[in-house]
């Protein structure tokens, strides 16, 4: 990996989602160590965007197109999982409801969904052993015989966040990771991520709500039917005239220490 990579640099990428050409010609560079927020409304890319950094979707290919990461662009999914965390609601859906919250977290070592078969003899101790601390680090741990059926959304989540985690990659890829989560746990979860960030982690967020936006998100990309409608600094792009001019109804905002908060104008 060429050692000043940018984490992400995205040039003139087409992307289509089964008949739907989501984006057109799409550039975005985003610099390693850069923690970014990425917004829009329903429908406006987001997750598309996600998946293709994630290589679950490919650009359609041709001359100066391309989506490089940390400077590559042909990547083995497998060699690619070792930098990349992610957590989205499609891996929660994907989990079957008798996996255990210990099975799902190991199975981040091998980005599979379960860990079944001749799989499971391949984990190894020290897989077993670090799977363990980082459900004690997400406060999971007591759950680690349980199956993902009997536990909250909140604490689904967490194992989720800890598979992500357990094999520490730089990056991490979260597509409204507090969906679905209550005060305690949503604010929980943010100081975790806060911590991530505060260690130096890259982050990439998309949410719907801006009191979730981590303070050390340093950078917007506000999306609108598969253009980038703004990019920049936090506090420029989260404001009263350009959020209202991208979601077509008037929003105010308040920022408060370093939170933000979206209300009605
Ligand atoms: N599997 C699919 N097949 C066809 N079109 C799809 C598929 N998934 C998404 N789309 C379309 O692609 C576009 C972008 O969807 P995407 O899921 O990226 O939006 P999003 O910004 O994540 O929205 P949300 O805020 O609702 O999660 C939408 O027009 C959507 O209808
Ligand atoms: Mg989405």
């Amino acid at each position: 990996m060429p050692p000043e990579a940018k984490l992400i640099e995205i040039r003139n990428a087409t992307i289509w989602r089964g008949t739907t050409c989501v984006f057109e010609n799409l550039s975005l560079v985003i610099d390693q160590h850069e923690r970014v927020a990425i917004l829009g409304p329903n429908g406006s890319g987001k997750t598309t965007l996600l998946k293709a950094l994630n290589r679950e979707l490919y650009p359609v290919a041709r001359a100066g197109s391309f989506i490089r990461i940390l400077g590559l662009e042909k990547w083995n999914v497998w060699q690619l999982r070792k930098h990349i965390g992610v957590v989205s609601h499609d891996l929660h859906q994907r989990y079957t409801p008798t996996m255990s919250a210990l099975e799902v977290v190991v199975s981040g070592f091998f980005s599979s969904i379960g860990v079944h078969g001749t799989l499971a003899s391949r984990v190894t101790q020290e897989q077993l052993d670090s799977a363990v601390a980082t459900m004690e680090q997400l406060g999971v741990a007591s759950l680690r015989d349980t199956p993902l059926k009997a536990m909250s959304t909140g604490q689904q989540r967490r194992c989720l966040l800890a598979r992500a985690l357990v094999h520490r990659p730089d990056t991490l890829i979260l597509d409204e990771p507090t969906a679905g989560l209550d005060f305690a746990a949503s604010f929980d979860y943010l100081e975790r991520l806060r911590q991530l960030a505060q260690e130096g982690r890259n982050i990439l967020i998309v949410t719907h709500h801006l009191n979730e936006i981590p303070p050390e998100v340093d950078r917007v990309v506000l999306l609108k039917a598969g253009i980038v409608a703004a990019d920049g600094p936090k506090e420029a792009v989260l404001t009263a005239d350009v959020l209202s001019h991208v979601y077509e109804t008037r929003i105010r905002v308040a920022d408060i220490d370093g939170y933000y908060l979206a209300y009605p104008g």
